[in-house]
């Protein structure tokens, strides 16, 4: 190890992060907004001898990666998930890999409001109009959207973001339902001091049930297009899907068609699949009517960013320590 560490970060964080860091260790910083080429991540880590990447959602960090830098024994990435790195060959490896859990919960859920009610009451589009000097009038039937309130609500799994979630609808009167790997009996008395009453069902039944969708699980092989075309044709054609957790959950194809063909009203996503999604992809062909997109900012507040760098840093540290890492995803991901 290089006496301070090097740590390589992939991207210019919130200052309290990077304070921490450059307390300990030399720094280097890619300057862009974009992530660095994965051939130049490779030279780079490879020329600096690196002892840690600060890493985030979107580099992906295979064995190229890992292999790098003789050096390199601690990765942290500002995100809760970490489908983008190879968990396994790292373990193997002996890096240890940190990453943000909790923190961005609440607002991750926070989106997924604005994102829901904004399908339901047609704000983009409504905004559209007015920017584009198309209010004439107030009209009876002008815009009408779906009630929340007093509506169901399905949510696809009820982990830590799901119950920040879930436990939002506590203002709406929402009647809540959540399909999870098994019951979550922990979740469901949280949210019972919410005065909400979460039901536990199958996938298939919350479809068939719910006005609302709204996804919350982590991207793993059994999530991957776990929303597809018989998925979508079970929705109600007046539903809302919203999607914070990771586009893959989505079977893009298929949700191009349930937007065509109506088979649901309208879908709300902060993640795509793929991501970014360029303008002329067919998805993006369908008006503010059907579809609403944000580019995966879930956890984008500046509180937020700030803790979760802050965190990052923490475990980057704990890694070139020799220690397990506070929040380290092998815990999370059940590799022990
Ligand atoms: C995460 O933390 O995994 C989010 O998707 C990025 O904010």
């Amino acid at each position: 190890m290089s006496e301070p560490p090097v740590v390589y970060l992939t991207r210019e964080i919130p200052q309290d992060g990077l304070d921490l860091l450059e307390k300990h260790c030399e720094v280097y910083v890619w300057p862009d907004p974009i992530e660095p080429p994965h051939d130049h991540l490779v030279e780079r880590l490879a020329e600096l001898e690196a002892d840690a990447l600060y890493c985030n959602v979107a580099d992906t960090v295979d064995e190229a990666v890992l292999d790098a830098s003789p050096n390199l024994r601690a990765i942290g990435t500002i995100s809760v998930g970490y489908d983008h790195i190879d968990l396994r060959a790292a373990r193997e490896r002996g890096i240890t890999v940190g990453h943000t859990p909790g923190v961005l919960a609440e607002t991750t859920a926070d989106l997924g409001w604005a994102l829901l009610m904004a399908g339901a009451r047609r704000i983009v589009e409504a905004h559209g109009q007015v920017r584009d000097g198309e209010w004439e009038t107030w009209g009876p039937t002008v815009l009408l959207g779906r009630d929340v309130h007093e509506a169901t609500l399905g949510v696809v799994g009820l982990g830590r973001i799901g119950t920040e979630f879930a436990r939002r609808a506590a203002g709406f009167d929402m009647d809540v339902l959540y399909s999870h790997t098994s019951p979550n009996g922990e979740a469901e008395a949280d949210l019972a001091e919410y005065g909400i009453g979460a039901e536990y069902c199958e996938l298939g039944e919350l479809l068939d049930r719910a006005d609302f969708v709204s996804l919350h699980v982590p991207l793993l092989e059994d999530t991957y297009h776990l929303i597809g075309e018989s998925e979508l044709r079970r929705m109600d054609e007046h539903a809302v899907l919203v999607n914070t957790a990771r586009g893959e959950v989505v079977e893009t194809d298929a949700l191009v068609r349930a937007l065509e063909e109506d088979w649901i009203r309208h879908a709300a996503l902060d993640v795509t699949d793929p991501e970014p999604i360029e303008p002329d992809h067919p998805l993006m062909q369908h008006a503010p009517e059907k579809l609403t997109v944000t580019p995966h900012i879930g956890s984008a507040s500046t509180e937020t960013r700030s803790e979760m760098a802050v965190m990052t840093a923490e475990n980057v540290l704990a890694g070139l320590r020799g220690e397990t890492p506070p929040y380290s995803a092998f815990e999370d991901a059940g590799l022990r």
